[in-house]
């Protein structure tokens, strides 16, 4: 039987940094690990240019991580993304469980 804590997390972060290209190069967020199961809630918070709206960019697909990966249940949504094509996410509304969805079933390209 199946258990919630058996499954894979709906979102696993490993090691994840973003840097903003530029120019210049702006380190935006520096090897965060997170972890989030079903039914799980959660708030992310910090002071103006923590990087909580690039987390939530590169969670929701709309960036790639310059380090680190990102698993949405339990599939590496960024090797993912980069054996099929060039954008693989959320067509309409951004939902934590449409990535892993479109990714396993075909994916709707974004150009
Ligand atoms: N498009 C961008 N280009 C360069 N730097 C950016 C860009 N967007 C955000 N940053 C920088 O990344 C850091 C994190 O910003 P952001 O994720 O917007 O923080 P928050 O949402 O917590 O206020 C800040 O130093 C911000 O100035
Ligand atoms: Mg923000």
């Amino acid at each position: 039987m199946t258990t919630a804590s058996a499954e894979p997390p709906v979102i696993r972060l490993a090691g994840l940094s973003y840097t903003y290209p530029g120019p210049p190069p702006v380190p935006a967020k520096r090897a965060m690990d997170l972890v989030v199961r079903r039914a799980e809630h959660v708030a992310i918070t910090g002071p103006s240019g923590s990087g909580k709206s690039t987390l939530l960019n590169l969670v929701g697909l709309l960036d790639r991580p310059t380090e680190g990966t990102i698993e949405v249940d339990g599939l590496d949504v960024g090797a993912a993304r980069n054996a099929a094509g060039p954008r693989c996410g959320p067509a309409g509304s951004a939902s934590y469980s449409s990535p892993s969805t479109c990714c396993r079933t075909g994916p709707r390209w974004r150009t």
